[in-house]
């Protein structure tokens, strides 16, 4: 049994049409534990910082104008194998390939408006919960 932990971010489409307590009442029912969370608007800055890995991608510019749109709310999520759990409820990154009963299916309305993002590695992981949290606001 693995326990892991992973950054999940609840995208401003979501946090605009107030679905952020249906979304994590899904994680929840998963067996995901909502460890931090907080809501903030990112700066540009920010989300040029936290989305570096796709600069060179020809969404890069829309993406970060979409992240910077309205608030989001950040989210260490703790449970066995959280990691690829997450990425299941959450389902694929386009809504229209997701499966039915995925967060990305039922809520999201475009590639861009997804509703949620959540890290796709250990590596990922640790990277993006640092960029949001610090140790002393994640309670296990
Ligand atoms: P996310 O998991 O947050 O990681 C990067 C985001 O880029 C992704 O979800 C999508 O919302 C967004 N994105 C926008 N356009 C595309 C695209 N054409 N292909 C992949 N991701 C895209």
């Amino acid at each position: 049994m693995t326990i892991e932990r992973t950054l999940s971010i609840v995208k401003p489409d979501a946090t605009r049409r107030n679905l952020t307590g249906q979304i994590n009442a899904r994680l929840e029912a998963a067996g995901l534990r909502i460890l931090a969370q907080k809501r903030l608007r990112l700066t540009r800055e920010q989300a040029e910082t936290f989305y570096a890995v796709h600069a060179e991608r020809s969404f890069f510019d829309d993406l970060c104008d979409f992240m910077i749109s309205g608030p989001v709310v950040a989210q260490v999520l703790e449970g066995e194998n959280a990691i690829v759990k997450n990425r299941e409820i959450m389902g694929a990154t386009n809504p229209a390939n997701a499966k039915d009963g995925t967060i990305r299916k039922d809520f999201g309305e475009t590639v861009e408006a997804n509703s949620v993002h959540g890290s796709d590695s250990a590596e990922t992981a640790a990277r993006e919960i640092a960029f949001f949290f610090s140790d002393i606001e994640i309670v296990g």
